[in-house]
């Protein structure tokens, strides 16, 4: 694969793309903006030794790596104001030979807590044929619990980790046993949107996941991405659990979708 390297100037204009996308979100009703590090968003890679190869001030070290996001970080608070709430969303580890470990991620929690920033929410995984992602991994529990205990060690800020909760259970121990502050989930509210009221009213009602045998990559997310198109349109759980078709259905929405854009852009 062959990217090309942004120029100085493009890489100045950023923080302050983010910063007017917060604002716009905070002036269209939203409660809070979370800035998105991981996964292999652009942060992301300026972030992995494996895709970023600047060799000025944005690279090389951590310390250089991480420079986009702290610009990032004061750009949107400054845009905001002190009091909308303003998380991020960073890898532990990019799951992937040659990128982001658990060290460098430690680095750059130690650093944000000098920051003005709200929560710090702990992920994993990458974007990238052939790598890991959140949302394609199976598993019985929640991933990132350990690491955020390490991230305690460094930080003041308050922590959520986000990634494989499937019960109540789960995100009861993560939080009483010290590791996060909050949950987050994706999966176990496509399944039921309205969990964190019916756990709040301790009628626990475990989320019944599917369980997919030998699934293609990308396949659970397509799985999961078309659950939502079926309650953005209002109607039943499909119980189709052949992921293949999922992922071909997904495509061809996707296809569709990138021709309207292009057409308009
Ligand atoms: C249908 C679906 C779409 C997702 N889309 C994105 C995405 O566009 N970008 C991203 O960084 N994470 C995406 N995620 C990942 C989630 O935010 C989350 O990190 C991941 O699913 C792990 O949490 P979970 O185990 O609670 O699902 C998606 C997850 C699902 C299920």
């Amino acid at each position: 694969m062959i990217c090309a390297e942004l120029s100085r100037d493009e890489i100045a204009a950023l923080p302050f793309e983010f910063a007017r996308t917060a604002r716009l979100a905070r002036d269209g009703g939203f409660g809070g903006v979370e800035i998105h590090a991981a996964h292999g968003f652009l942060i992301s890679q300026f972030l992995s030794p494996l895709f970023n190869r600047r060799t000025d001030d944005y690279g090389g070290s951590i310390a250089g790596r991480m420079r986009l996001l702290l610009e990032v970080v004061g750009a949107v608070r400054a845009a905001v104001g002190p009091d909308f709430p303003v998380g991020l969303k960073l890898n532990s580890s990019d799951q992937l030979e040659g990128g982001l470990d658990a060290e460098d991620a430690l680095s750059v929690i130690a650093a944000l807590d000098g920051t003005e920033l709200d929560l710090i929410d702990i992920s994993g995984g990458t974007y990238f044929p052939g790598a890991r992602s959140a949302s394609d991994s199976g598993g019985k529990g929640p991933y990132f619990v350990d690491f955020a205990m390490r991230a305690r060690a460094v930080t003041t800020k308050p922590l959520m980790a986000t990634g494989g909760f499937k019960t109540l259970g789960q995100a009861e121990e993560a939080v009483a046993g010290g590791a996060v502050d909050l949950v987050g989930m994706a999966r176990a509210l496509a399944l039921e949107p309205s969990l964190p009221s019916l756990w709040q009213t301790r009628h626990v009602a475990n989320p019944a996941f599917p369980s997919f045998t030998d699934p293609p990559e990308g396949g659970v997310t397509a799985w999961y991405t078309m659950r939502l198109t079926e309650i953005g349109e209002d109607c039943g759980l499909s119980t189709t659990d052949d992921l293949r078709a999922a992922l071909e259905t997904y495509k061809a929405r996707d296809k569709k979708r990138t021709e309207i854009w292009l057409r308009r852009f």
